[in-house]
């Protein structure tokens, strides 16, 4: 019998060179009544003059706008709360979040939290909030997480030493602005492990065990603007054709992670972003190869395919394809210069059965993953990562 699949994504989408300048012609989206607007960022992009860009043009109609740039990297529950009871009887028509994934999240949570009468531990999970919360637009400046078009928010718990995720169709906005002039002064290191972050999203997506037509359409996409662009982007930043490839890449990746979820790379990576900080790209790459490997004898075919978008020779036997999918994988973090070793942030060998052991608890995550893993299994992962 036929497998049954849905796709829910953003209200609207518009993307392209210069489209965060359509914000005052497409605010009407929302709906006839804005009056104000609370812009949620950080420092980087109001210094890069992004918000100013946001301000000009809402005042221009007449539109009283707030700017909060209290926003943590990998933010955690108590931060956006904080946020939260700050901004609580202000009342805005609606909240923008400007910036990268941790961004983009708070923002997601902080419109929910608006009409909810919860707190975030409270509605973490899947389909937990009850209500819709105050429209968002969303504007990414990574590419990155593609949170601008997935319903989930990812926050982090220092106490369980883990990161959760809230997944609603509430988290999802009614705008989103693509614009690749934003990511144009990305750091480079910011670049690489972001990047990688958006193409493990679709590789994870297309491997994954709910991988269906819609996700594999974006996921297939996705991988071939990122493969053809990411080393350009990270070498040559100003590129801005390998910047659009890219984050039109990421927001294919938020697509195809919509369809079909990601698996046990971003499981393993939660506990070293809880526990370590290690940020959630760079936490993502390194377990990447390990975690391709674990799977391999289960995902040869799915890997044979993904050499197609990557530009692999595909004239060999599958499995020595398969392999060399995992070889570029492992080049890419050495040209992108993204870290490989777990003790530069301060994981010891004691630790690592905590780890697997929170990461066992990933199981949203884990059951999309082909090949099943016990906490043996993710030990040995992670400690491939101790050198
Ligand atoms: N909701 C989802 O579907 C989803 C998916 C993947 C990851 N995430 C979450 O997203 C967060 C990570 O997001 P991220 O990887 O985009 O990183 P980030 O948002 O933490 O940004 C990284 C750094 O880059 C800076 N920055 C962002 N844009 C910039 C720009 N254009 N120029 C200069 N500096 C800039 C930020 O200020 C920050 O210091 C994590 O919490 C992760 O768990 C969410
Ligand atoms: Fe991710």
């Amino acid at each position: 019998m036929q497998k049954i699949y849905k796709f829910q994504t953003a209200d609207n989408i518009i993307a392209g060179q210069n489209s965060i300048e359509t914000l005052k012609d497409n605010i009407g989206l929302i709906g006839d009544e804005v009056k104000s607007v609370l812009v949620i960022t950080q420092k980087p992009m109001q210094d890069l003059g992004f918000v100013d860009i946001i301000t000009r043009q809402l005042n221009e109609k007449g539109i009283k706008v707030d700017v909060n740039i209290d926003t943590i990297p990998e933010p955690t529950a108590q931060s956006i709360e904080d946020i939260s009871s700050k901004i609580k009887k202000a009342h805005y028509d609606v909240l923008i979040g400007i910036g990268g994934g941790s961004v983009l999240d708070t923002t997601k949570i902080l419109a929910v939290l608006e009409k909810n009468d919860n707190t975030i531990k409270e509605i973490l999970g899947t389909d937990l909030v009850k209500y819709p919360g105050t429209p968002t637009i969303l504007i990414p400046t990574t590419a990155g997480t593609g949170s601008e078009v997935t319903p989930n928010a990812i926050v982090t718990l220092p106490e369980e030493q883990l990161k959760i995720g809230m997944v609603s169709r509430y988290l999802l906005p009614k705008l989103v602005l693509v614009d690749p002039n934003l990511t144009v002064g990305l750091p480079k290191a910011i670049t690489a492990s972001t990047g990688m972050d958006a193409f493990i999203h679709s590789l994870e997506s297309y491997i994954s065990n709910k991988a269906n037509p819609i996700s594999d359409m974006f996921a297939m996409r996705s991988m071939k603007l990122i493969s053809s662009s990411i080393v350009e982007a990270y070498e040559n930043g100003k590129s801005i054709k390998a910047r659009e490839n890219m984050i039109l890449g990421s927001l294919y990746g938020g697509m195809a992670l919509t369809a079909a979820g990601t698996a046990a790379v971003h499981a393993l990576a939660y506990p070293l972003g809880g526990s370590f900080k290690i940020a959630h790209g760079v936490a993502n790459s390194m377990l990447l190869p390990h975690v391709m490997e674990f799977n391999m004898d289960c995902i040869i075919d799915r890997l044979y395919d993904v050499a197609e978008p990557m530009g692999i020779d595909r004239n060999l036997p599958a499995n020595k394809v398969a392999e060399k999918v995992i070889e570029r994988l492992r080049e890419w973090t050495k040209i992108l210069e993204i870290p490989q070793n777990l003790k530069e942030y301060g994981v010891k060998k004691e630790d690592i059965h905590g780890l697997a052991v929170a990461a066992s608890k990933v199981t949203r995550l884990l059951g999309n993953n082909p090949k099943k893993l016990g906490i043996q299994d993710i030990e040995n992962i992670y400690n491939k990562l101790l050198k």
